[in-house]
């Protein structure tokens, strides 16, 4: 169940986070995989841990810089990995940021850098991988967007833009790929422990918890698991979905 040999994995926001956790995960089941992000050496330091984890003999893993707010560098960062280890079968498109603010305080280079780094980065990072997958015909796209897509949040308009966006792209894109055997997907987050929530302060974590029926937060392997699902050869009559991993939080 779920082998990935053979398969090669772009991660996006790779160096932390459910980034990193996801590129260990699919590494683990026999993935090759490149790690994208904006700091190059944590990439490095996660590639390193991929190459070094017992049980991936052989397994490659490299580390590439790139900015997704930057088209030319989303383009030219694909190529690399595709140059260094291959044609990239499986993209997984989760690299994001918050920039959360009050609707009428919002600054529009607030708006602008959320909207062009989730939401027009993954555009533009599927739209290098797709000639890849269309020509193995064979392909996996997964989009990270989050649970407050689906169910909105004070202050959050700009990234829920974006996430909510990503929803209509995933169903868009996996009607028009369908024929050629590509799958795209989305896992939908809940409150996960990772750096981007650390910053949380202790009446935002409590608002949090008290609306997660399981009681705890998840972790970085929770949302894992399912994106290494959607990758495997098992999942491949799903497209168009948006996976909950939220421990209920919506339902
Ligand atoms: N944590 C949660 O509770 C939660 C809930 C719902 C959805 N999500 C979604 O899950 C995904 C991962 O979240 P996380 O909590 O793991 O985030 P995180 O800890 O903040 O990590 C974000 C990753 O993205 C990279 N990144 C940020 N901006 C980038 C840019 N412009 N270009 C390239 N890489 C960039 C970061 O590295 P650099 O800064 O070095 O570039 C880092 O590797 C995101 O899509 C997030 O929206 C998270």
């Amino acid at each position: 169940m779920f082998n990935l040999s053979g398969q090669i994995a772009l991660v996006t926001g790779g160096s932390q986070g459910i980034g990193r956790a996801v590129a260990l995960v699919l590494a683990e089941l026999g993935a090759d995989v490149a790690i994208m992000a904006r700091t190059l050496e944590k990439c490095e330091a996660v590639a390193e841990e991929i190459r070094q984890a017992p049980g991936n003999a052989g397994r490659r893993a490299v580390a590439v810089r790139g900015d997704m707010a930057n088209p030319e560098e989303i383009k030219a960062a694909v190529a690399k990995v595709a140059g260094e280890l291959g044609p990239i079968s499986i993209l997984i498109n989760n690299a994001a940021i918050t920039r959360d603010g009050l609707m009428l305080r919002m600054k529009q280079a607030d708006w602008d850098e959320v909207i062009n780094t989730n939401l027009t980065g993954v555009f533009l990072a599927t739209q290098a991988v797709l000639p890849m997958m269309t020509k193995a015909r064979k392909g996996r796209i997964i989009n990270l967007t989050s649970v407050v897509a689906q169910m909105g949040n004070a202050g959050q308009v700009n990234y829920i833009s974006a996430k909510s966006g990503l929803i209509g792209f995933t169903k868009a894109v996996a009607r028009e790929y369908a024929s050629r055997n590509i799958t795209v997907n989305a896992v939908a987050p809940g409150f996960i422990e990772t750096p981007m929530t650390a910053v949380l302060n202790e009446t935002a974590r409590t608002a949090m918890l008290e609306q997660i029926p399981l009681k705890r937060p998840g972790s970085d392997l929770d949302v894992a698991y399912a994106v290494a699902f959607l990758a495997s050869d098992e999942a491949g009559y799903v497209t168009g979905q948006v996976i909950n991993v939220n421990g209920g939080m919506y339902m």
